[in-house]
């Protein structure tokens, strides 16, 4: 540590939630950078499973503070509920903490986001998690958001709402949807205040303390870079940075107080939603990898996309976050395959590119592959890097070769425990 920013290397579902639990146990501080409950982050630990989608996923070490920062967007009904089940479970959630200047998802948001959706044609459509995060981005980027903090401020909070609130309805009608009522919405705020008002605070005071105080701080980001709104696959992405670009300002710290970037990288390759996805497997072992890897979306239910291990992005993500690490995931789902395979290159005509072309170019891209033994025997028990298969590990050399990161971290399992360290130096 001290600070380390746990990052999505690939379209999300990395099992990010897993490893922020898993260092969370030795962490002072985990913050929440970008995105909303679009996140669904699984978390197993001995308090249950958890599907956690806007509290950060430290929130079961009681000395962790957990700050929900000024880069997300939250919808406080959706965290309200999401409290209550976490408190539920026996974990105290007394350590969380809002950011005054992260964004409302207001009721009118998600509505949208599902009209907005509906209206793009079969092949344009993004498949987002209909959770109103783009269209609550586009009222940030418009200036015309409203903010935690404002629920402090009932008369700047109402004086800012109503004009917003008519253009919102303006949209509404546009739908043939039914307007929504300033009064209802002032008294939801309201009880948004009453609930939440003693955990909305300037986050900047506490995140510098630490920083300064070498405290171990972790930066929990959501989805992965190929999902990123500048570098992911426009306009089939989110409307929030995940790289860890994204962190300084989603947190609140200098670049230079981030000391570890962690890729958080699945041993093969799953999208949900829609877009190109140069690897996808519509054959047997994508229908394997998605029965034998639980692919199911942690948030929306939904069949995740499945595919082999793509360098090329692994490449393209490890430039644009510049990994210090990596944290592997779910190698023991590949236990039950007695071939591996690894996309290297994207075949356009005569052509093999080693990098990824923008979205209308890789629509069209072909995987290269080579083929990598399986070891064809069970690694959930492992929990050394010498007790693995060696053919695991001359996988993983070759993941590690691609991403030019060490590997810091291999996930054989789903529950906090059923992880191998990797001593340093990388062996
Ligand atoms: P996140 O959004 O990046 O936190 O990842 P998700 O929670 O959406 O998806 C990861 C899924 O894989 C969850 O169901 C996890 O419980 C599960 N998982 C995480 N690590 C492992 C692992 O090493 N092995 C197995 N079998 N499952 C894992
Ligand atoms: P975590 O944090 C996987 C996808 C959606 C859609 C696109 C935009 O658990 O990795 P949005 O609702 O953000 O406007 O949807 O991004 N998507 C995710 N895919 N994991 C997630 O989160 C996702 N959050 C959004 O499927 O294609
Ligand atoms: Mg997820």
């Amino acid at each position: 540590m001290p600070v380390t920013a746990i990052v999505g290397a690939q379209w999300g579902d990395e099992g990010k939630g897993r490893i922020v639990d898993y260092l969370a146990q030795r962490a002072d501080m985990v913050i929440r950078f970008q995105g909303g409950d679009n996140a669904g982050h699984t978390v197993v630990n001995e308090h249950g499973t958890f599907k956690l989608h806007i509290v950060p996923s430290g929130i079961f070490n009681p000395s962790t503070r957990c700050v929900v920062g000024p880069g997300t967007v939250v919808n406080p009904d959706n965290l309200l509920r999401e409290l209550s089940e976490v408190e539920d479970a026996g974990v105290s959630a007394d350590n969380l903490w809002l950011s005054e200047r992260a964004h409302i998802v207001m009721p009118y948001h998600p509505v949208i986001d599902g009209l907005q959706e509906q209206a793009r044609s079969e092949g344009a459509r993004i498949g987002t998690t209909k959770r109103g995060i783009g269209p609550t981005y586009a009222d940030k980027a418009a200036r015309r958001g409203l903010r935690l903090g404002d629920l402090l401020h009932p008369d700047w909070f109402k004086d800012r709402l109503a004009p917003v609130l008519e253009k919102r309805n303006r949209v509404l009608a546009e739908y043939g949807e039914p307007e929504m009522s300033l009064d209802a919405l002032l008294d939801k705020a309201e009880g948004w205040r009453n609930a939440l008002g003693h955990r909305i605070i300037d986050t900047l005071p506490m995140t510098r303390q630490a920083v300064r105080e070498d405290q171990r701080v972790l930066l929990e980001g959501q989805l992965g870079v190929m999902r990123d709104i500048d570098w992911g696959i426009y306009p089939f992405c989110t409307s929030s940075n995940p790289i860890v670009g994204g962190a300084c300002a989603g947190a609140g710290l200098p670049p230079t107080a981030i000391n570890n970037i962690i890729g958080v990288v699945k041993v093969y390759s799953t999208a949900v939603g829609g877009g190109p996805f140069p690897v996808e497997l519509e054959d047997a072992d994508g229908l394997r990898l998605r029965e034998i890897g639980n692919e199911y979306g942690a948030t929306t239910g939904r069949p995740r996309r499945c595919g082999w291990f793509d360098g090329v992005a692994i490449r393209y993500a490890s430039w644009i976050n510049g990994f210090t690490g990596l944290a592997v995931t779910k190698l023991d789902v590949l236990d039950h395959f007695e071939e591996i395979k690894i996309c290297t290159g994207y075949r356009v005509g005569e052509k093999v590119l080693d990098y990824v072309p923008d979205t209308p170019l890789l629509r069209h891209v072909e995987p290269v592959y080579e083929t990598w033994e399986g070891w064809m025997q069970s690694t959930r028990g492992v929990r050394n890097w010498d007790d693995l298969p060696k053919a695991a590990r001359a996988y993983l050399h070759r993941l590690s070769e691609l991403a030019d990161a060490p590997i810091r971290y291999v996930s054989v399992g789903a529950e906090r425990e059923e992880l191998i360290p990797i001593p340093t130096p990388w062996p």
